[in-house]
């Protein structure tokens, strides 16, 4: 166990949680059925840093399902079983300013915008390998144990409430299938799509497969490769241009971070070489990403200098900060 909370930068986290948990805007999403259950007050910050150093605050043993962020993850598994010219034949990586569920596809190609939204999630979730559809699921429940360092377990009711709501996930695959983009074995596909979203991962296994894409791929406390290097920066880069739907310009002129966001309020944040961020608090704004979660990536960014762009002094030095926050065990 990591002991990091004689540390100013975990001090830091203590007063942003307390600063935002009385943020009470936004809804508990209900468009998923099972989804309603989550309480307004869980809220959660964990950061890890590629050097193993966990910082964390509120309830980060919190279980809830990882939604949309799964398809940053997924798409590297696709990468690594098709390569990147054969996966963008069938997804391309245009951000869409668009909802995360609209029936777009790119006009002249035919191709679903960005493996972010639904529809090019779905065509990547038909690239995962295997010969059934089990072996299919276990290599994705495989891949996200490589990366947390823990196992996995899908929610059922989400998943039941997700396939049986789901129906317009159905009408875009079907869409996709008229232009050939996804094979023919759509409910196995879809099934698989629910169930990624469907995994359950708590605020601490966001922030470890945030630090494992910053730390190029490897788990920073198991050591265990969890992606191919060659293809880290293909997951980056989409989260930075496509990984907040609609909000995602606006995401990289405010924070400049590369995220994922999920409807089950989850926020991963990938500082490339230096930390990893997940963030958790279900009440969502119109767009479908978390606003304390917004909140917490926003001040972090300016407070740390975070930006990708940054060329200013930040208020606070973070490799002091870090540095500080030794690993000692307990
Ligand atoms: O397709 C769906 O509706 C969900 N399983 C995934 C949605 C999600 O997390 C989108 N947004 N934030």
């Amino acid at each position: 166990m990591t002991n990091t909370e004689n540390s100013p930068f975990y001090d830091y986290l203590v007063k942003l949680h307390q600063k935002y948990s009385s943020l009470n805007n936004g809804k508990i999403p209900n468009y998923i059925p099972e989804l309603t259950e989550a309480k307004a007050e869980w809220f959660g910050i964990s950061v890890i840093t590629t050097d193993g150093q966990i910082f964390e605050v509120g309830n980060c043993d919190q279980l809830f399902t990882i939604q949309s962020i799964s398809k940053a993850f997924v798409f590297g598994l696709a990468l690594e079983d098709h390569g990147r010219e054969y996966v963008n034949s069938k997804v391309s990586v245009e951000p869409t300013g668009e909802a995360f569920n609209s029936i777009t596809l790119d006009e002249k190609t035919n191709r679903p915008y960005n493996p972010m939204v639904n529809a090019g999630a779905i065509a990547t979730a038909d690239l995962i390998k295997g010969d059934t559809a089990t072996e299919r699921l276990k290599r994705i429940l495989a891949m996200f144990k490589r990366y947390t360092g823990k196992e996995h377990e899908i929610d059922v009711p989400v998943f039941l409430s997700e396939k049986a709501t789901g129906n317009k996930n159905r009408a875009m695959s079907y869409l996709m299938l008229n232009f050939n983009m996804v094979s023919d074995r759509i409910e196995e596909t879809l099934d698989l799509y629910f169930q990624q979203c469907s995994i359950r991962v708590n605020a601490r296994d966001i922030a470890m497969l945030s630090a494992t894409l910053a730390n190029g791929g490897v788990n920073p406390i198991t050591q265990e490769r969890a992606i191919d290097e060659h293809y880290v920066q293909d997951v980056i880069s989409v989260m930075l241009t496509c990984g907040m739907y609609d909000a995602s310009g606006e995401w990289t002129y405010r924070v400049g971070i590369p995220a994922k966001s999920g409807v089950g309020g989850g926020i991963s944040a990938v500082v490339p070489k230096i930390l990893g961020i997940g963030t958790f608090s279900p009440l969502l704004d119109a767009k479908g990403n978390s606003i304390r979660g917004i909140k917490v990536c926003e001040d972090l960014s300016r407070d740390f200098g975070l930006h990708l762009f940054n060329m200013g002094k930040p208020k606070h030095n973070l490799q002091e900060w870090i540095g500080e926050g030794k690993i000692e065990n307990d």
